[in-house]
């Protein structure tokens, strides 16, 4: 009777420990690897793509900016976002607005977000700053990318996530530049 008992039990020993090491690797390996991981802004940049002016009337200027902004996805699934909208504002007011199409960045990838956007400058001169502003050469605007989505791994695992990103921006109109100042933030 004891003969054939003690391999029965050794088995169910090794089964039970096999069963808690997988127990174990597989709550490790959610809690690692597959949680899902904020995306990352790598990178933003903003460039004059034209610029073009009346020299008769500097008023009639119009200009075209380029808005990137460089996501990185850390998870084993995707990052995808919703559709949306670049702003650019000026003394707050809202002067140009560009859409940003919907995608998703894949797994473990990183991914360039960009939109060009038109500014009219006439559209500014009924501001109660514009004309001060124009004196000085010093146009300052902010531009904004909000992206709404979700990360995922493994295609269980899903969580929202929002960029937000911003760049303060100065126009100087004789020199015909831009300089401009971008910062961050991920809400996870
Ligand atoms: C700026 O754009 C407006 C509207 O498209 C156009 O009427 C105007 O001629 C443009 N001005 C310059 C300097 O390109
Ligand atoms: C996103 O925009 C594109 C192009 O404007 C449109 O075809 C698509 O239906 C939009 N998607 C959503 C979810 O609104
Ligand atoms: C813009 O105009 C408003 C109202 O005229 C004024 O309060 C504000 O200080 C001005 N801002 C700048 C940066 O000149
Ligand atoms: C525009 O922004 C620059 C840099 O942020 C700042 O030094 C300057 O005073 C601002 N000028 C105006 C007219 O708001
Ligand atoms: C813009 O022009 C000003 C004045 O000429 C210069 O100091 C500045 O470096 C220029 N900025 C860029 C980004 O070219």
């Amino acid at each position: 009777m004891a003969k054939t008992r003690r391999p029965l039990i050794i088995c169910c020993v090794v089964t039970a420990v096999l069963l808690i090491i997988i127990i174990v690797t597989a709550i490790t390996l959610y809690f690692t690897l597959f949680k899902p991981k904020q995306p990352k802004i790598t990178t933003q940049s903003l460039t004059l793509e034209s610029f073009s002016t009346n020299v008769f009337d500097l008023t009639d200027t119009n200009f075209t900016l380029g808005i990137t902004v460089g996501i990185d996805n850390p998870n084993y699934g995707g990052f995808k976002y919703e559709n949306s909208t670049s702003y650019v504002t000026y003394h707050g007011d809202v002067v140009a607005v560009a859409p940003v199409m919907a995608d998703t960045i894949p797994a473990r990838g990183q991914h360039n977000v960009g939109t060009t956007v038109l500014v009219i400058i006439k559209s500014l001169v009924t501001n109660p700053n514009f004309s001060k502003d124009m004196g000085t050469d010093t146009l300052n605007f902010t531009s904004t990318t909000t992206l709404k989505g979700k990360a995922t791994a493994l295609k269980i695992f899903k969580k929202k996530a929002t960029t937000y990103s911003s760049c303060d921006i100065s126009l100087h109109v004789l020199e015909r530049n831009v300089t401009s100042i971008c910062k961050s933030k991920v809400k996870f």
